[in-house]
């Protein structure tokens, strides 16, 4: 085919996949990972960006659903499910579309970016908007899933790791080495996926894992009951994956710390107006966290943006400045752009 071959054929060798499985993939992975020259300079290492809001739908979610997917088609499930704060719903809708799949999404009422909603109605996901939080759409999920034979494709599914950890064999390969990996962590798949990426090729980069200091579980070393932060991705108060990412952090010898809503903000402003790279909030909190608490004697050092900044224009618009009102004559042009 024409263009990079999507991640399962690219590390076929790696994954739980043969050839002649029915691979559905919109050609995932292979991301971009960009130096970042100003964050360097600030924080006297050298840091670089992979930016996975590069994905077909935006976000890292696309590694895992294209391997989750395929398993789904794979075991004949018709229908798939998945809890979510918007992205793992985007990429669930477009990859069971594409595999002739029906989606379903449950997600906190009113708590998840336009562009992620926009996403998943549009691939025709039965969108369930829960009076609840991402906790406990996750759990009545779970349950839901025991009792019907639909697959779900949270990152509770092994296959979701499996797809992910493919990002650390990419920065791996780029890279030769590095010594630190930055990363957002919500429901701590992805922090899992990374780390056995990692040690699958044979690295042991210092995971910094950071939490939104209101939605910091792992942190607090206990479940947060009404997680809350403008990161509505990592808005999660008790993550599934909580002992692995643990296990990750001490053997890594790295740590799992919080950032203000903030600080986040901060970087993520920071970034698109100095280093050209619009993320989502969520992602930003990589960035903030070395920023904020270093990465221990690092010299290089990679931050996940985990998702691209188009998802949530709102918060865009409450971040960034306003236009210039402007009549369609020179002299006021004129004075409009020059200030
Ligand atoms: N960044 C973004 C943009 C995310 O969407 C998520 C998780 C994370 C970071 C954290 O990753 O959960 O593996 O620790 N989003 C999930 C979702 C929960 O439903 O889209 P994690």
């Amino acid at each position: 085919g024409h263009g990079h071959p999507g991640l399962i054929h690219r590390f076929l060798d790696r994954l739980p996949f043969e050839a002649d499985d029915p691979i559905v993939t919109l050609q995932e992975g292979s991301t971009p990972l960009v130096l970042a020259e100003r964050v360097s300079e600030i924080v006297g290492a050298e840091v670089y960006l992979k930016i996975e809001g590069a994905n077909p739908t935006g976000s890292f979610k696309d590694r895992g659903m294209c391997c989750a997917v395929t398993q789904a088609k794979k075991e004949g499930a018709k229908a798939v499910i998945c809890a979510s704060t918007g992205n793992t719903a985007a990429s669930a809708a477009a990859y069971a579309s594409r595999a002739g799949l029906k989606p379903a999404v449950i997600v906190p009422e009113g708590k998840i970016a336009t562009g992620k909603l926009a996403q998943a109605l549009m691939h025709g996901a039965r969108v369930i908007a829960l009076r609840g939080n991402f906790d406990v759409a996750l759990q009545l999920v779970r349950e839901l899933v025991a009792e019907h034979p639909i697959a779900l494709v949270n990152s509770v599914n092994p296959y979701r790791i499996e797809g992910q950890k493919t990002a650390a064999f990419e920065l791996v390969e780029e890279l030769g080495s590095l010594d630190a990996l930055c990363i957002p962590v919500g429901n701590a798949g992805n922090i899992t996926a990374y780390w056995k990426g990692f040690q699958e090729a044979g690295h042991s980069p210092m995971m910094f894992g950071f939490q939104a200091a209101g939605a910091a579980p792992l942190v607090n070393g206990a479940p947060v009951e009404k997680p809350e932060t403008v990161a509505s991705a990592i808005r999660i108060g008790n993550p599934a994956r909580w002992e692995e990412a643990m296990t990750a952090m001490t053997t890594s010898n790295g740590r799992i710390a919080a950032v203000t809503d903030e600080q986040i903000l901060d970087a993520y402003r920071f970034l698109a107006a100095n280093e050209g790279v619009f993320c989502e909030p969520a992602s930003a909190a990589s960035v903030a966290g070395l920023m904020v608490h270093g990465a221990g004697d690092a010299g290089r050092v990679a931050c996940v943006l985990t998702g691209h900044g188009l998802k949530d224009p709102q918060t865009a618009l409450e971040q960034a400045g306003g236009v210039v009102p402007c009549e369609p004559e020179l002299a006021a042009v004129e004075s409009a752009v020059l200030g």
